[in-house]
């Protein structure tokens, strides 16, 4: 396949000894008087581009001279095997031409604070982090599809304007639907409940909305899901399709995407290790690993590996503060002063965990059985594993009315999380449904809910019941898990959030 310029950079390693023309935008450059060198990037890579004085026309080799960050451009030139450059590749360059030029773009290789990238998106797309966390979640988003595709499930789509509360009352968008009052979706369950009973194994796959009032690293109000739905299936039989799924994901993308992980700092090694079987804790256990000693003893070596790194910040900020009282060359004072940007940025984030530290160890030894885990409590519990942990069977109070309940055990219910290990917290939520219609007729009432709305919903207990389950995955929680990114704002395109919608 080839473009309008006829060859792509990911192309360059088929092209050795060959002259090529690459088409793209300037990434960065520099120049050396006799030379310059252009970064090039094309959509599927970068590449360094050799200009040689005397090599193109004066008039050319001036032109690109003056040249700004984000200028359009196609290059021709002999391609050339260097281990020292990016990717791999270089281009002699022997003749070029200017498509658009560019004066003044306004994301420059400083470092800018998340607000101004946010209102810049549209253009900070085109950065190198967001570059690869963009093909990483396109390959997480094509190892979902596959894995149910080539197991046997059916795509169900279910609808995004809805009568029915799928999760919890207090998050609902609502709509004005012709007059009448709609939501938008929370889950695709319910209706998949529907499709399950007819196709045996279903998913469905789109976007989920909730008002949820949480300004956290975790909490956008759009967001991905893909949900699996089984009919005849046990609890176990859910956390094995669970572990098999991410297995499978995290296998996809560091198969495909090694490269893009390295750019971006993932834990490889780590990854690797992703393999079945994950961890299994019931809630109970979590419950007394949290209020127990183990975590007495967690939180206070995590204190002490926290002062020392905030001490070694502290010593790094000093050293480049001291750099530029020098004479530096205007490219170094830059780069020096972006570097001191996210040491600050990475000491001021220690500062805060120094402070909740002691705040989180107190909520987990005060924690008490029958509230929900709260996301101090699972970053704790995911931060003592070094594999996703399975929580299963929480006080069925604490949680959705869809849940059955355990026949052993009527105080909690046949559910799971799945936390990823090292601090990140829940990516999947998931039960066995209850298939008993008067049971599930009492939690409908119980919760406020009107069982005339759910009506289609109870008859699917009416007219052949099964034990039936599934589970949903979080799109951005689980490319913030697999990339290391902090925030999940930076693993959707265009991201919604509670307190902002930048563009
Ligand atoms: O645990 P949740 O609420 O489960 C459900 O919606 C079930 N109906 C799924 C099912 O059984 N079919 O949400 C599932 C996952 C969470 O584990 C999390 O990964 C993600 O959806 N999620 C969010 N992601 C980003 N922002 C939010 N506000 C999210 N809320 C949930
Ligand atoms: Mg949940």
């Amino acid at each position: 396949m080839t473009n309008q310029a006829g060859t792509y950079i990911e192309q360059l390693k088929d092209n050795v000894g060959k002259q090529v023309k690459l088409a793209g935008w300037l990434y960065n450059s520099r120049s050396s008087g006799k030379v310059q060198f252009l970064i090039i990037r094309d959509g599927t890579g970068l590449c360094q581009c050799v200009v040689e004085k005397g090599k193109v026309p004066d008039d050319v080799f001036e032109q690109l001279r003056h040249l700004g960050q984000e200028s359009s451009l196609a290059v021709t030139g002999l391609v050339r095997a260097d281990e020292r450059s990016v990717g791999g590749y270089e281009l002699a360059v022997t003749a070029a031409e200017v498509i658009g030029r560019t004066e003044g773009y306004p994301i420059t290789p400083k470092s800018h604070g998340v607000d101004f990238l946010m209102r810049h998106r549209h253009l900070h797309f085109r950065s190198q982090r967001q570059w690869c966390i963009g093909r990483v979640r396109h390959t997480v988003i094509d190892a979902i599809r596959r894995f149910f595709n080539d197991n046997g499930y059916v795509l169900i789509d279910t609808p995004i304007f809805t009568t029915i509360v799928g999760e919890d009352q207090t998050s609902l968008f609502e709509v004005d639907y012709f007059g009448e009052p709609l939501h938008l979706t929370q889950t695709g369950q319910l209706y998949l409940e529907s499709a399950a009973m007819s196709f045996g194994r279903v998913y469905c796959f789109g976007p989920t909305f909730r008002a949820e009032k949480s300004k956290t690293r975790r909490h956008l109000t759009e967001f991905w899901m893909v949900e699996p739905e089984v009919a005849f299936i046990d609890l176990d039989g859910l956390l094995e399709l669970a572990e098999n799924f991410v297995s499978y994901i995290v296998a996809r993308v560091l198969a495909d995407n090694r490269s893009e992980l390295e750019t971006l700092g993932s834990d490889i090694e780590s990854l690797e290790k992703m393999t079945p079987p994950f961890y299994r804790l019931t809630y109970t256990e979590a419950v007394e690993i949290l209020t127990g000693q183990r975590t007495v003893d967690f939180m206070a070596e995590q204190l002490r590996q926290l002062r020392d790194q905030r001490q070694r910040a502290k010593g790094g900020i000093a050293e480049l503060e001291q750099q530029l009282t020098g004479s530096l060359k205007q490219w170094k004072r830059d780069k020096i002063a972006a570097e001191l940007i996210e040491l600050r940025a990475d000491l001021a984030e220690t500062n805060t965990k120094i402070e909740n530290n002691p705040k989180h160890a107190e909520l987990a030894a005060g924690f008490r059985w029958g509230k929900d885990l709260g996301g101090s409590d699972e970053t704790i519990i995911s931060q003592m594993h070094d594999k996703p942990v399975f929580v299963t069977h929480y006080p069925k109070d604490a949680k959705a009315f869809y849940m059955k309940t355990d026949r052993a055990d009527e105080k909690v219910a046949l559910n799971f999380d799945l936390l990823a290990p090292a601090g990140f917290g829940e990516i999947i939520g998931g039960s066995v449904r209850e298939d008993d219609h008067d049971r599930l007729l009492a939690r409908i009432k119980q919760e406020g809910l009107n069982p005339e709305t759910y009506a289609w919903y109870l008859d699917l207990r009416k007219y052949g019941s099964v034990p039936h389950g599934g589970f949903g995955l979080g799109v951005e929680r689980t490319v913030a898990w697999i990339t290391a990114e902090k925030h999940i704002r930076q693993c959707i395109p265009f991201p919604r959030m509670m307190d902002k919608v930048y563009i």
